[in-house]
């Protein structure tokens, strides 16, 4: 069985070794943990009977795939500190930095970038995956639906997709805020909103032949009250502050592509 090291347990990679227990892929022991911010490796040891190490290199030399799971900015640090066997290959989940980049600072060897959500908790993440067809897919694709990208600008648009996962919850919380201020006791709101939000993605799914856009139009039909809603929502540019966010970000991710 696959032995895999993780190199810094935060929030993410904690819903992700959560997951990858869950699903069975992986026997707990089997899931080599560093010791940095023990609190959270400590609760994976005590809960599932993963192995916490006392150094990274430890991490490094018990596992047979590493998955990288610092911030950005603390990537080179770690890449410092280690020596990695020739051809072990490693997976980061760290946002905007590409596998050029990330072979510069941990060697040449099989790199892959994945993209997941919390989600990965309950084993129901999008997993984003560039390149396709990497060795860690196995392993990944226990935490929820696969997407394979072509290309590292496909991957980095799926970026966005992930920054937009995030946003929903805004929007969630801020729809059943409102209707908790009219009234509506704080639990039934809660329900109702996350309730239409996984309707609308089950049914414009079930409807796979229809494009999503004239699934609304066939809801949005004139003199409803969701065309009357949407119109307000159309003239305050709501859909345009939702682009100008992609746009915003996507700059962002270009711009670290570049260097
Ligand atoms: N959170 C998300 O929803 C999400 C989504 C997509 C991608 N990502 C990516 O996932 C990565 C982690 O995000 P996160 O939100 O989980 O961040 P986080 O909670 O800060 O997790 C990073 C963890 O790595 C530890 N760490 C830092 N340097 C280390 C080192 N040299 N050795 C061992 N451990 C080290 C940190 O410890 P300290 O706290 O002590 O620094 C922390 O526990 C980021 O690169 C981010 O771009 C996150």
């Amino acid at each position: 069985m696959t032995t895999l090291g993780i190199l810094g347990v935060g929030d993410l990679t904690e819903k992700m070794v959560r997951g990858l227990v869950r699903s069975g892929q992986l026997v707990a022991s089997a899931i080599h943990l560093s010791p940095r911010n023990g609190k959270k490796a400590d609760a994976l040891a005590r809960e599932y009977g993963c192995v916490v190490h006392s150094s990274n290199q430890a991490v490094v030399d018990a596992a047979d795939v590493l998955l990288v799971g610092v911030r950005p900015a603390q990537l080179e640090g770690l890449a410092n500190e280690l020596v990695l066997r020739a051809g072990q290959p490693l997976v980061s989940v760290a946002a905007g930095v590409t596998v050029k980049q990330l072979a510069s600072l941990f060697g040449e060897r099989e790199i892959s970038r994945a993209m997941v959500s919390y989600a990965s908790e309950i084993n129901q993440s999008t997993v984003a995956v560039f390149p396709g067809e990497s060795g860690a897919e196995q392993v990944l694709s226990t935490l929820g639906t696969l997407v394979r990208l072509k290309t590292e600008r496909d991957f980095e648009l799926a970026t966005i997709g992930a920054c937009f996962n995030g946003w929903v919850y805004f929007l969630i919380d801020e729809m059943q805020q409102w209707l908790a201020e009219k009234g509506l006791p704080r639990e039934a709101a809660r329900q109702l909103v996350q309730s239409s939000v996984a309707d609308a993605a089950a049914y414009s799914r079930f409807r796979a032949e229809t494009s999503v856009g004239d699934l609304g139009i066939s809801i949005a039909t004139p003199g409803t009250y969701t065309a009357s809603g949407l119109e307000v929502l159309r003239q305050r540019g709501g859909p345009e502050a939702w682009l100008a966010a992609c746009e915003s970000v996507f700059k962002q991710l270009d711009i670290l592509e570049a260097r």
